[in-house]
């Protein structure tokens, strides 16, 4: 589920639409968690679909660390990649503000954090950008996210979250809080080993 104070809006003919703040998001603020809601399939189950759905599902959905491709029930799946995100996931079925996102702001994610089947080239516009956001960038990128992240990470405590109830992993993110270095790495939803 998406943070509530969040809204669709187009943003541009390639882009097309994407969420934004419809109030001023804190850092450490919890933007998305994975709730019972969202559907997972199988790429066995996908690939056994109509070709109508397959398409909608390569589109609207991410693949998580066991390989299954999550379809978000809410207007979550219409998040956008920048490669300045500043939403970025932890090692946990959440998404936290990796920076202040003020009323108005697009809130935007790493599609390199999603384990991407192909190559997605990027049109973010961010003076950073990478053009072409890849499968492994995680092998590349993880420690940055890491980074990121921990910097924000003692901050859930301290702001508002509306989203706390739906948390699967309370007591790991206790931990977390207690002890930064029981932070789980962004890497743990990496699904492909690198092959070489
Ligand atoms: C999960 S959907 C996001 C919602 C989408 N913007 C829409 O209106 O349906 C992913 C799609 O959004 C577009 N998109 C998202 N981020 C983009 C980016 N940084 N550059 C170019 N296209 C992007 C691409 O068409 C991509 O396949
Ligand atoms: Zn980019």
């Amino acid at each position: 589920m998406v943070h509530p104070n969040t809204e669709l809006r187009w943003v541009n003919d390639v882009i097309g639409r994407g969420v934004f703040a419809t109030e001023f998001i804190p850092k450490g603020t919890i933007t998305w968690v994975r709730d019972d809601l969202d559907q997972s399939f199988t790429c066995e189950q996908v690939e056994r679909m109509e070709s109508i759905y397959r398409e909608i599902l390569e589109k609207y959905t991410f693949v998580d660390g066991r390989g299954r491709m999550v379809l978000c029930w809410d207007h979550a799946r219409f998040f956008n990649h920048s490669c300045e995100a500043n939403c970025l996931s932890a090692g946990y079925d959440f998404e936290i503000a990796v920076r202040d996102i003020f009323a108005g702001e697009e809130l935007r994610d790493d599609y390199g954090t999603l384990n991407l089947q192909t190559p997605f080239p990027c049109d973010c516009q961010s003076p950073n950008c990478r053009k072409q956001i890849l499968p492994d960038d995680m092998e590349r990128w993880a420690d940055v996210w890491d980074g990121l992240v921990r910097c924000v990470f003692p901050l859930i405590p301290q702001v508002a979250q509306p989203l706390w109830p739906l948390f699967q992993e309370k007591a790991e993110v206790e931990a977390a809080l207690k002890d930064l270095g029981n932070l789980r790495s962004i890497r743990c939803h990496y699904l492909y080993a690198r092959q070489d």
